[in-house]
């Protein structure tokens, strides 16, 4: 086992962050991140707005470029110069707040084609492997459908199954349920609960502070482009330590 000297372990993280700083010309908006998340491991990172929780997720999957710091993906440290960004993509899924399915595409044909364009499947192993995860986000049955005629809530379980399908090491929700209609947030919900039992490791930002309660393994709570505090979702929402993180819990109760 490979040990480093910030007690992370290489063998048994998936993903690594030391000393992550992230610049927007002379605004500092990440100051020094440090985080390891292990297999299979859901951590949910909570913090008001503006705190850095996207440009964070954003810097794990190259949308944007950190200003100083290593991230490490699988063992493969991903801040470098040579990083293929495309192989990189595929092994990091991503749902965001907003959907972003094709509109002129099937459910089904959304979730094949990244398999097919960038994972170079033929159409029937992509068409199987689609059907596959539409069932594992209860959306089987609207394969054939286009976005239009689908809710908010099952446009976005299309793209968490499209996610999915790239079988990647770690999938990364920026708060996914945020555009969504209220009565539409659960579905959601229980299909990421799903993928954190099929044993994916997730990175999840979130205001909803139920589901942080009961699925992450760890809260982390950014503060200021820092991380302020990590520790269990008791320790972190429930007890917390720091007056800051008292005053953002009694904001946002749910
Ligand atoms: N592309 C950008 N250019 C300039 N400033 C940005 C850009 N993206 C984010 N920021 C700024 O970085 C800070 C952190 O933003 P963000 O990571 O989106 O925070 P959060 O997701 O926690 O709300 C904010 O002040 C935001 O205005
Ligand atoms: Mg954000």
């Amino acid at each position: 086992m490979t040990a480093t000297a910030n007690g992370t372990d290489a063998a048994r993280d998936i993903v690594v962050i030391e000393d992550l700083h992230k610049s927007f010309g002379n605004v500092e908006v990440l100051k020094g991140i440090d985080l390891a998340v292990a297999a299979g491991e859901a951590v949910v990172i909570v913090g008001s707005s503006g705190s850095g929780k996207s440009t964070c997720l954003r810097c794990i999957n190259r949308l944007e470029e950190p200003t100083r710091g290593r991230i490490i993906v699988g063992g493969q440290e991903i801040t470098g110069r040579k990083v293929d960004l495309n192989a990189l993509r595929r092994r990091i899924g991503m749902v965001f707040q907003g959907i972003n399915l094709y509109p002129h595409m099937t459910a089904l044909g959304n979730v094949t084609l990244a398999m097919r364009k960038v994972a170079g499947l033929s159409r029937a192993e992509a068409d199987e492997k689609a059907r596959h995860y539409l069932d594992l986000v209860g959306l089987a049955h609207k394969a054939d459908s286009y976005p239009a005629q689908l809710s908010g809530g099952q446009q976005q379980r299309v793209g968490i199954a499209r996610a999915m399908a790239l079988e990647p090491q770690v999938m990364l929700f920026d708060e996914p349920t945020s555009a969504l209609d209220p009565e539409l947030v659960g579905e959601v919900l229980n299909v990421m609960v799903r993928t954190k039992q099929l044993g994916m490791t997730m990175i999840v930002v979130t205001h909803e502070m139920q589901f942080a309660r009961e699925v992450a393994d760890r809260v982390v709570f950014m503060d200021g482009g820092k991380v302020l505090d990590v520790g269990t979702p008791h320790e972190i929402l429930v007890e917390p330590r720091h007056q800051r993180i008292r005053d953002f819990i009694n904001r946002t109760r749910t």
